[in-house]
């Protein structure tokens, strides 16, 4: 097997066997067949790259009907509310600035800078998600971002200062195309900012969950140097964010442009040191993983043989893998509720338990809560107080399957 992004040899270390899509939510008594992928991940022994050794067609899961909104979380609002701000005020302070957004989704992160009055795209292939985004006033094209969207972009708006990319790098195996695509737009002294998944805080955190047909990569600083080096680009910046369970904000600008923070040498140092892209230190990781699936799948059964009532929280992407890989049904987990209307109403993808408006939780409270959007534990816990009061137990299995009572 070969790397997507240099052709180096693909070491597989974790194999989680025939996946749905994570965003394909099920309209119940639909006689349309589910598609489905063999979800196993490798090390690209060259570039040191973590991938999907599959990829999913990109219109299967960016389409009109992609049901997943950036708006459902508080705390991601404000972090990029926050984000927005700050490129305002170091980045687009020139006459006229430009900022590019890749994968703008509903506009969240736009919307301040389309607010602020400040030149903007978002390039969003999602039609559905893009049209949320262009009602709160953002101006979106409705385009998967590579070469040619770029050569096109460039035409018609000129040069950007910035280009920026939240959770959509990672999910866009045609990574050289994007980095052409981004040369040709970026001014001479722009920057390339975006932030994904970690591998690192993936791997310290077991956080299997992660690894999805959209989350084609697992990035690292050490695998987003060589990146931009092979592209004339330096990682000049990173920054550890704390959203969706670790990610890292990875500044990158034209070679010889900026002069690197000392974070980059610190945090290529620690991967270095913690072996992060060693084979062992991803055959451990899928140990764990191993052994939380069958921890998770004896604590399950072992509540529905007592008779408890356990439900999801949370219809996540990830959430596909953690039930798809250990079998959990509508038979252990009676329905999952989430906060996203297109979900509602319809079944997960492949292990089809119903999706439920949230205020079925309260309708009764469960015995238990599988917290399937873990990586929101505390906006989710600060709202669901009234749950553990009422003697509920929350199920999480990230780092390790354990229980939290109030
Ligand atoms: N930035 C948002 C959305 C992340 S979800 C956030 O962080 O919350 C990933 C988004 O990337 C989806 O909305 C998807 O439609 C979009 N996407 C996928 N491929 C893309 C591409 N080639 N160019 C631009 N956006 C893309
Ligand atoms: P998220 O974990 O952000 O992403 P992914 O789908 O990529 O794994 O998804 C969070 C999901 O959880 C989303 O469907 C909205 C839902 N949600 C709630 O139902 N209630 C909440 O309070 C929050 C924060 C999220
Ligand atoms: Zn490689």
């Amino acid at each position: 097997m070969a790397c997507r992004i240099c052709s180096g040899r693909l070491h597989p270390f974790a194999d989680f066997g025939r996946q749905p899509l994570s965003d394909a939510f099920v309209i119940p008594g639909d006689p349309g067949e589910e598609f489905f992928f063999h979800l196993a991940v490798g090390l690209c022994v060259a570039c040191s790259t973590v991938q999907l050794l599959e990829e999913v067609p990109r219109e299967r899961m960016f389409h009109e009907g992609y049901p997943y909104l950036s708006s459902g979380s508080s705390v991601m609002r404000e972090h990029f509310q926050s984000l927005a701000k700050r490129l305002l005020t170091t980045e687009l302070t020139g006459p006229d600035p430009f900022v590019v957004e890749l994968g703008c989704n509903d506009g969240t992160m736009l919307s301040v800078v389309a607010d602020a009055g400040v030149r903007h795209l978002g390039v969003e292939p999602s039609g559905g998600v893009a049209d949320v985004a262009a009602a709160k006033g953002v101006r979106v094209r409705k385009d998967f971002f590579e070469a040619g969207t770029a050569a096109g972009i460039l035409a018609a708006d000129g040069p950007a200062d910035v280009v920026y990319a939240a959770n959509t790098l990672c999910h866009i195996p045609y990574l050289d195309s994007i980095m052409e695509g981004v040369d040709t737009l970026l001014r001479p002294g722009g920057v390339f900012v975006f932030e994904d998944p970690y591998l690192g805080d993936i791997v310290e955190r077991a956080s299997f969950d992660q690894i999805y047909d959209e989350h084609f990569y697992f990035f690292s600083a050490t695998s987003v140097s060589g990146l931009a080096r092979r592209h004339g680009f330096e990682l000049v910046d990173v920054e550890r964010l704390p959203v969706h369970g670790g990610e890292v904000r990875y500044t990158l600008a034209r070679r010889g442009a900026r002069t690197p923070a000392p974070a980059v040498a610190e945090l290529l140092a620690a991967e270095e040191a913690a072996a992060l892209a060693e084979p062992a230190t991803l055959h451990r990781f899928a140990a764990r993983v191993a052994d939380t699936r069958e921890r998770l799948v004896t604590l399950l059964t072992g509540l529905r043989e007592q008779g408890a009532r356990v439900y999801g929280y949370g219809a996540t992407a990830k959430s596909a893998t953690v039930l798809n890989y250990c079998g959990i049904g509508p038979e252990l987990v009676s329905f999952v509720c989430d906060t996203t209307p297109a979900k509602q109403g319809r079944l997960t993808p492949g292990s089809h338990i119903p999706v439920r408006d949230p205020e079925a939780f309260a309708d009764p409270y469960p015995d238990y809560a599988l917290l399937l959007a873990w990586n929101h534990a505390e906006e989710i816990m600060a709202k669901e107080t009234e749950f553990a009061r009422a003697g509920g137990t929350w199920i999480r299995y990230v780092p390790e399957v354990h229980l939290v009572r109030a």
